[in-house]
């Protein structure tokens, strides 16, 4: 894409990634792509904020060599060092060697570390701001939103928060950058929903400061580094992001995320009969084979909902194993304040009720019930599993205060 001006003298020169099939190696994104975006300004002084991944360093430069001459750049303002918004800065150097990086002093640190640049670089302190000419910039450190280092830059003048990974979200930028201009707003807040609780939902805690930092500045337009630029309405991304932010202390959303992974299907069977104990109570579920569905798309529904329903048989003495890699990856994004119930077949002795239990104690979410069966669901009392979906149901909603 050519560059976009977002205000006069502020470009988006951003890129889109369409090769990537995993994201930081993990996240499927072969379908939606992700963008890398950046942002130039233009002004007596010239800054860029944010880079580009360096797989993509051609484009990028590409980008910025249609609006002025690279060598005359100014500043690159690192607000996060993650080789997504950092991998083309050695290429970027070989054109602009002069220029001077600046970056919270984790940052600087990091530029070592990870580049082994170490000259013409300054440490920037928390509120410091850059007069660039007409337009200041100000840097307000947020660590934490996705890394120690990471800072976020307000550009005075016209109230453009350039938050880098804070309000991100998967998904290439189809000819429209802006949440005005796109399509499909509910597709790209549906991808910045499954890219928060991918990426930023651990520092959930870290986000809600970083926006505590921001409540009495006028925001006009929120320009991440990934996902759509928010002009029109900048205030949404921002509510959305501290609603989600705030499930890691308070109940989330009326609703049970149900998880289920089954061999012969005598626990699917026992589900079916949770399921229809939950719906009996009027509250939503979400069914997810975890066999089929890698657990990026599971987490946006396991984090907004407040119930978890965990349906799974024993498998070599332990839980179905690709249930386990779920509860593992829901431990390590600290999906917390959950109610939660399990449900699974066994064969002989047992053993993924006592690794749910194990996992749920970790993660410290309320077990409502817990079944364990042995052989086929024909051999239970599948009322019991009825009634274990009743029970789920009536917690979420009295979690709620509904
Ligand atoms: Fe988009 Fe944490 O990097």
């Amino acid at each position: 894409m050519k560059p976009i001006e977002i205000r006069p003298g502020v470009y988006w020169v951003g890129v889109n990634d369409r090769v990537t099939e995993r994201f930081e190696g993990l996240w499927p994104i072969s379908e939606e792509g992700i963008s890398y975006n950046a942002y130039l300004i233009l002004d007596e002084k010239k800054a860029i904020v944010d880079l580009s991944k360096e797989m993509l360093s051609d484009d990028f430069l590409a980008q910025l060599s249609e609006l002025f001459d690279i060598a005359e750049l100014d500043y690159v303002i690192i607000n996060h060092m993650e080789p997504d918004h950092t991998g083309a800065l050695t290429h970027l150097l070989k054109l602009a060697p002069n220029v001077t990086i600046l970056g919270m002093p984790k940052a600087v640190q990091m530029l070592s570390d990870f580049y082994g640049i170490t000259e013409n670089v300054e440490r920037l302190s928390n509120g410091q701001e850059l007069s660039l000419g007409k337009n200041t910039l100000r840097f307000v450190y947020t660590p934490f939103v996705h890394w120690p280092e990471t800072m976020m830059t307000y550009m005075v003048e016209e109230g453009i928060l350039f938050p880098c990974d804070g309000f991100g979200g998967y998904g290439t930028l189809d000819g429209a950058i802006f949440d005005d201009t796109c399509s499909d707003i509910e597709y790209f807040e549906s991808e910045a929903l499954r890219y928060f609780t991918n990426i930023v939902a651990p520092f959930s805690k870290s986000v809600l400061s970083a926006i505590s930092k921001f409540e009495d500045t006028p925001i006009e337009i929120v320009a991440p580094s990934h996902g759509l630029i928010w002009r029109e309405d900048p205030g949404r991304i921002i509510e959305l992001y501290s609603r989600w932010s705030g499930y890691y202390k308070k109940p989330a959303e009326v609703g049970i995320t149900a998880l289920f992974g089954t061999m012969y299907r005598n626990t699917e069977h026992a589900m079916n009969a949770v399921l229809e104990g939950i719906a009996s109570q009027g509250v939503p579920v979400y069914v997810y084979d975890v066999r089929k569905i890698h657990t990026s798309y599971i987490l946006p529904a396991l984090w907004t909902q407040s119930g978890v329903l965990v349906a799974a048989p024993t498998y070599e003495g332990g839980m179905f194993p690709d249930m386990m890699n779920v509860l593992m990856m829901a431990d390590r994004k600290r999906v917390g304040n959950k109610k939660a119930a399990y449900i699974g077949s066994y064969a002989w002795s047992g053993g993924a009720q006592k690794d749910f239990e194990s996992m749920a104690e970790k993660m410290e979410w309320d077990v409502i019930n817990s079944i364990g069966f042995i052989g086929g669901s024909g051999e239970m009392d599948l009322d019991r599993a009825r009634e274990l979906g009743v029970q789920l149901a009536q917690a979420v909603i009295s979690d709620s205060g509904a």
